[in-house]
C-alpha cells in the first residue's frame, strides 16, 4: 500500500471495460497537444468533461442526462474529494511528459491540484516525482533521487512536480481531476471517509 505526500494507492475496483467504452464514445471531444493546433496526430491528447460542464449539471443548470448515468454516479460517490473533471489522457509510445505540475504554473494557478488516475492500458507506466517540491519552479529539474511509483489506481498529488517516461508503451489513463479549493490532502481524507 503506497501512501505518502505524492501518491495514495486506491483499493477501488473501477469498471475498466465501461471506462474504455466511454473513452471510445468521447472520441469526438478529443483535443490534441499542442492545444492551439489540436493536431489529431499529436502525441498527447485528452478527452472528457470539464469541471465547469459537470458543475453546471450538479447545480441543475444543465440536464443530468448530458452525461452517462454511471458518470454521475462516480461524481456523486467520489464527491467528498471535491470538485472534479472527468476524462482521459492518451499518449503514444515513447512520448515523455516533461516535469510539470497540473496547476498550470505560477501565473495561472487554477488547474487541478490532484488527480485520481486509473491506468486503462494493459501495462502500467510508472509515474515519477522530483525529490523536492521545488517551490521556486517552474522550471523544474529531474534528479537521480526522484521517486518512482507503479500503480493501478491512485490519487496523485499533481501539485508536486511529476513526469512520465512512456518507454515503448501506449498509455491511456482515466482521470478524475480535483480542483481548488480541494487538494491532494483533502481528497485523500475524502477517500478515507469512504473507506478507501
Ligand atoms: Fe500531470
Amino acid at each position: 500500500m503506497i501512501e505518502n505526500d505524492r501518491i495514495y494507492a486506491l483499493d477501488y475496483e473501477f469498471n475498466k471495460p465501461q471506462l474504455l467504452k466511454l473513452y471510445d464514445d468521447l472520441a469526438g471531444s478529443q483535443k490534441s497537444w499542442p492545444w492551439h493546433m489540436n493536431n489529431p496526430e499529436g502525441p498527447w491528447s485528452k478527452r472528457g468533461y470539464s469541471v465547469k460542464f459537470l458543475y453546471n449539471i450538479i447545480s441543475g443548470r444543465a440536464p443530468r442526462d448530458s452525461v452517462p448515468r454511471f458518470v454521475m454516479d462516480l461524481l456523486e460517490y467520489f464527491s467528498p474529494m471535491g470538485l472534479m473533471s472527468i476524462g482521459f489522457f492518451h499518449t503514444v509510445p515513447n512520448f515523455e511528459y516533461p516535469v510539470h505540475t497540473d496547476q498550470g504554473g505560477v501565473l495561472k494557478g487554477n488547474g487541478p491540484t490532484a488527480s485520481l488516475n486509473v491506468i486503462l492500458s494493459d501495462e502500467a507506466v510508472p509515474i515519477r516525482f522530483t525529490q523536492d517540491l521545488q517551490i521556486d519552479g517552474p522550471p523544474y529539474e529531474k534528479g537521480p533521487l526522484d521517486f518512482e511509483y507503479e500503480y493501478n489506481a491512485a490519487l496523485i498529488n499533481t501539485s508536486w512536480p511529476h513526469y512520465i517516461v512512456n518507454g515503448d508503451k501506449e498509455r491511456i489513463v482515466f482521470r478524475m481531476a480535483i480542483f481548488p479549493p480541494s487538494d491532494f490532502y483533502q481528497a485523500r481524507e475524502g477517500l478515507k471517509s469512504l473507506g478507501h
